[in-house]
């Protein structure tokens, strides 16, 4: 999708309340705000302010996953041997396993049910399977594990 630029010009909202409706407006914006208070003009990106803490890489340990709900959807949080973090629903695509209890390796996890290989990056079941469970985008800052619960292309 395509970035679309988003300006709003001081209608009286407060800046808070503004972007309390734009979330409401899911995609990818840039956001201008030209407020009558010259000191709350700001610029920022909804796509930005998207971006969840949930705790630190020491939260999780190497080879390994911890869980985040968000609603119906379960989301298993891995961290690989080499520190990389990496976010994807908790159900494998074949039977809907939990991938969260599966072996983590380079940038792949086994579902613990049927050894289904799946990447990590991407969800895609590896080798001859064929399935794909949704990822998350997932970002690291320092020590601190940033999510988006809105799935990535
Ligand atoms: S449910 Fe994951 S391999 Fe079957």
């Amino acid at each position: 999708m395509s970035r679309q630029q988003l300006v709003i010009i001081g209608n009286g909202m407060a800046p808070g309340r503004m972007l309390e409706h734009l979330f409401e407006a899911q995609g990818d914006f840039d956001v201008t705000i030209f407020n009558a208070e010259p000191r709350v003009n700001v610029s920022l990106s909804l796509t930005e302010l998207d971006w969840r803490f949930i705790g630190t890489i020491d939260d999780i340990p190497r080879q390994a996953a911890r869980c985040v709900e968000n609603d119906e959807t379960k989301i298993a949080v891995f961290r690989t041997a080499d520190d990389r973090i990496f976010a994807l629903e908790d159900k494998c695509p074949h039977k809907n396993g939990p991938l969260s209890q599966g072996i983590v390796h380079g940038g792949c996890v086994t579902c613990p049910r049927h050894n289904w290989v799946i990447s990590l990056e991407t969800g895609t079941a590896q080798g001859a399977a064929e399935g794909r469970t949704a990822a998350f985008p997932v970002r690291l800052d320092g020590r601190d594990i940033y999510l988006q619960l809105h799935p990535g292309a």
